[in-house]
């Protein structure tokens, strides 16, 4: 294997952007990743909520040998047929009537955006401004920046492009005190992943969406990161009782190939020819693999089995909890789930974790997220928890 220092060189050449954790990896297979010098990591990041069918499933791997060699790129200008097996099988198994791909979850947040706007243009006078909430995540483009309602992210950009109403989160009455008749959409995250999966109360979505109807504007749901069974059923919005006029998503719609889409009711649809575009959205390359990931999530009903996995996971998290008095709280919906610290040492026991084997994320400095590939068994959860309970208790 090799011996050479790929973090120092990753130091000396990218952009300073990223806190990475010291280790190099270099295959994977499953829910388990191997580094440069041979150490097995059982992987409970999964590439931030992506790699739905684990690491290098067969079905996946097959389905981007196949079309490599068939067609991997032709731009939009032509009609391809895995762009449109993969929006069939979107329209067939959610509310919504149309899509436009794009290629990352930022991109399509900001496809959703314009595509209220230009809802707003046509039937709304013109409004143009969009709602979002306290700390809610809409990716790292500028004008996502300004929908994300934090001021960390926002701070070393200003000024930020406008039309975007930032109000408190979890609270009906702070979307209609910043309702105006320049209001276009609501944008929301059902459950917020990167804010340390924070879940708003039960009925929250549907008093939201009650609002947005009787103000006749639209109800954009983020489910970049909820979406593709992640939280137990194959889209979050099930589980309210409501139903997105547009809705975003992208990380685990492919399984690890880049894609994002924005998916909107028929009256929704508001973009014509020229509106918007993409040159490598809904290539031939990432729509098959989206293919292949949504066909084996349908078929084999995994939204079932996140909701066991996910329900056994809690149990053991409970009893971490119960357990360990550095242990606040154990939260979260099927496999998007946090374990909230007394103390900011999430990225320490992250780093006591990877010398145990197992791979997880400080998403917060006081909370530790799991989101694993969505084929977990129980045995290998077990096999977290017991490592887990190893490094808390040195505590
Ligand atoms: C809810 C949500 N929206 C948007 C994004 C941005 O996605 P991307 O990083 O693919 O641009 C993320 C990424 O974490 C997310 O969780």
């Amino acid at each position: 294997m090799s011996e050479t220092n790929w973090p120092d060189i990753e130091s000396q050449l990218y952009l300073r952007t990223f806190k990475r954790v010291p280790v190099t990896l270099v295959r994977g297979r499953g829910v388990r990743v191997w580094d440069d010098k041979g150490a097995e990591y059982l992987d409970m990041v999964g590439g931030w909520a992506v790699d739905t069918l684990g690491h290098c499933h067969p079905v996946l791997v097959e389905a981007i040998e196949r079309q490599a060699r068939t067609l991997i790129h032709t731009s939009n200008q032509f009609y391809t047929i895995p762009q449109l097996e993969l929006a069939t099988v979107l329209m067939q198994n959610s509310c919504m009537d149309r899509v436009f791909f794009g290629n990352s979850g930022a991109e399509a947040t900001e496809g959703a955006v314009k595509l209220a706007r230009r809802y707003g243009r046509l039937h709304l006078n013109g409004a143009y401004e969009i709602i979002t909430v306290g700390h809610s995540f809409h990716g790292r483009t500028l004008a996502m920046t300004a929908a994300t309602a934090q001021p960390k992210f926002q701070e070393p950009y200003l000024p930020m492009p406008p039309g975007f109403v930032n109000v408190e989160w979890n609270d009906i009455e702070a979307i209609k005190a910043g309702t105006s008749e320049m209001t276009c959409a609501v944008m929301l995250e059902p459950i917020q992943g990167e804010a340390g999966v924070r879940i708003p109360h039960d009925s929250y979505l549907r008093e939201v969406r009650e609002w947005c109807d009787e103000k006749g504007i639209l109800l954009i749901l983020d489910e970049i990161q909820t979406g593709v069974a992640r939280t137990g059923t194959l889209f979050a919005y099930e589980q309210y009782g409501v139903e997105p006029d547009i809705m975003a998503l992208a990380k685990g719609l492919a399984g690890g190939v880049p894609i994002g889409a924005v998916l909107a009711k028929e009256s929704a649809s508001a973009f014509g020819p020229g509106d918007h575009g993409s040159t490598f959205g809904g290539n031939p390359l990432a729509c098959a693999a989206g293919y292949a990931v949504m066909k084996y999530v349908v078929e084999h009903d995994l939204a079932s089995h996140v909701k066991r996995a996910g329900a056994h996971f809690m149990e053991q998290l409970d009893s971490v909890v119960a357990d360990f008095a550095i242990v606040r709280e154990a939260r979260g919906r099927g496999l998007l789930i946090a374990l909230e610290l007394e103390q900011d040492i999430a990225r320490d026991i992250t780093l006591s974790c990877l010398q145990h084997g197992l791979l997880i994320n400080s998403v917060q400095p006081n909370a530790l997220r799991f989101m694993p590939p969505l084929i977990i068994t129980n045995e290998e959860i077990d096999e977290a928890i017991t490592i887990l309970r190893t490094v808390l208790s040195s505590y």
